[in-house]
């Protein structure tokens, strides 16, 4: 019998060696420093860098959140794609204010981004789509996702006759596959130390530029 309470009390967490941060160096933008970090992150062998957490809020104001594959960083905002259709995809139609979380153990980073999602054009969305794998497009053709599956057959059934309907068209587009872009207005670095003297450093956008806070951690 596991016991989860020792099990928890065992595990390690934040114990190090961590990489520096030079707070007295940072670039004028979060994405900028985003990059450094992210390219550190792969550097250092972080297993999976590109999965990210993302909260959003349903029609009662309740907290929904769930990991995504990032797809896209530039100036313009943070990407990933899903189905307008889905929860998520509902949720942010209701209310596009949303938050992304990095966590990134193996160098102690977590990275917090508040924002607006908004929908891509549909060439992007478009573009997204087909450079997906065949089973992932057949499945987000069968655009289901989300809702009550029944019977695990069903989904075999319907996903082969997805994938022979696409090896028939192979340029189907799901009409609701979505590629969104996060504009940030609050981006927070967070890197841990080992002697838990944690540093945060907050982007807040105010009017037309970036200033960076520390935070207390
Ligand atoms: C590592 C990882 C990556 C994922 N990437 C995506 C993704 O890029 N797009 C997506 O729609 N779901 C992705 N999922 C599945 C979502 O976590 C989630 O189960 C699904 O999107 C349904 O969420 P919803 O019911 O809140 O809409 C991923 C899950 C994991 C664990």
């Amino acid at each position: 019998m596991y016991d989860i309470r020792q099990m928890i009390r065992k595990s390690k967490s934040l114990s190090g060696p961590f990489p520096s941060f030079n707070i007295n160096e940072v670039p004028e933008s979060p994405y900028e420093l985003f990059l450094e970090w992210f390219g550190d992150a792969v550097d250092q062998g972080v297993h999976e860098p590109h999965a990210m957490t993302l909260s959003t809020t349903d029609q009662n104001g309740f907290p929904d959140a769930r990991v995504l594959i990032i797809k896209d960083v530039d100036q313009d905002g943070w990407y990933f794609a899903s189905s307008s259709k889905s929860a998520k995809g509902k949720q942010m139609e209701l209310n596009p204010k949303v938050a992304l979380t990095f966590y990134w153990s193996l160098v102690g980073r977590q990275v917090r981004i508040r924002g607006k999602a908004f929908k891509m054009k549909k060439e992007m969305s478009a573009n997204d789509f087909l450079n997906r794998g065949m089973i992932a497009r057949a499945i987000a053709l069968l655009d289901k996702q989300s809702s009550v599956l029944n019977d695990p057959l069903e989904f075999e059934e319907q996903l082969t006759k997805e994938i022979i309907h696409l090896q028939q068209e192979p340029n189907t587009i799901s009409p609701s596959w979505t590629l969104y872009r996060v504009q940030a207005k609050e981006v927070e670095f967070w890197q841990a130390d080992k002697d838990r003297k944690h540093t945060r450093l907050q982007y807040t956008f105010d009017r037309d530029k970036w200033v960076t806070n520390l935070l207390w951690a």
